[in-house]
């Protein structure tokens, strides 16, 4: 069974205080064991945060690069988040894919670096809008996966994270209907079960991301092929993120 999994991708939100609070007040709060949590603030908060997590919830990075040092202006390295505590990454996440033209190479040697630094990471895929209306959504789908992903081995894919995610619904409030979520879900299962066999396709946890809230998670967890969400805007507030956790 894939492990249920609820992360909060903060983006560039919140002062350093306001994130130590939020921390705070999801640690204190009345939550299922049965899921794992996770945040990813700013890389600034890292360290901070990490402390104040007390290991009750992983503490994550939005990016990082995939050399191990060296000249490269604003990166951070594995090596580096690791040494303040965190072991944990976002890859493939559309705004990094479309704002900063992180290409599918570029996603396939940061998946190449994590797997060889023993760093757990979210891959993070789905398809922009005029996908969706040409009705090519899992072909799209499919070859992102293939172009960074599925070159790993089962040992290395078993346990992993990826994270569908519209592009036509990452903070636009137009969430994909349950029905839309569980079909690629089950799709991507399909991929996996195809690729590394049953045992491995079950282990991994696919995560449902683009404008999941307390109002509709319940909804989308649900489903059987959703393991849970990768969730922006409403990750913000302790009290909504609370219930999307408790929405299972
Ligand atoms: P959203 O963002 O929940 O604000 O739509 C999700 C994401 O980008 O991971």
């Amino acid at each position: 069974m894939a492990q249920k999994i609820v992360a909060g991708n903060w983006k560039m939100n919140l002062s350093a205080g306001e994130g130590k609070t939020l921390v705070s007040e999801i640690v204190a709060g009345d939550r299922s064991s049965d899921v794992a949590v996770m945040v990813f603030p700013p890389s600034l908060y890292v360290q901070k945060l990490s402390e104040v997590a007390k290991n009750e919830i992983s503490v994550g990075v939005q990016n990082f690069n995939p050399n191990e040092s060296g000249a490269f202006t604003g990166e951070l390295a594995i090596s580096q988040v690791k040494s303040v505590g965190s072991s944990i990454g976002l890859i493939g996440h559309s705004e990094r894919r479309s704002l900063f033209g992180e290409s599918d190479a570029f996603l396939k040697l940061k998946v190449d670096a994590a797997i060889a630094q023993g760093f757990q990471f979210i891959f993070c895929c789905g398809e922009p809008l005029e996908i969706r209306e040409a009705g090519t959504e899992f072909n799209y789908v499919k070859n992102q996966l293939e172009a960074s992903l599925f070159h790993l081995s089962a040992e290395q894919m078993k346990n992993g994270i990826i994270a569908y995610e519209p592009v036509w619904a990452i903070g636009t409030g137009k969430t994909a209907t349950s029905s839309q979520a569980e079909e690629m879900h089950a799709e991507i299962r399909s991929w996996l079960t195809e690729k590394y066999g049953e045992d491995t396709a079950q282990s991994v946890s696919i995560l449902y991301g683009g404008s999941c809230n307390n109002k509709n998670a319940k909804e989308l967890f649900a489903c059987p092929n959703v393991d849970g969400g990768l969730i922006g805007g409403a990750s913000l507030k302790a009290e909504s993120f609370l219930e999307i956790i408790n929405a299972f």
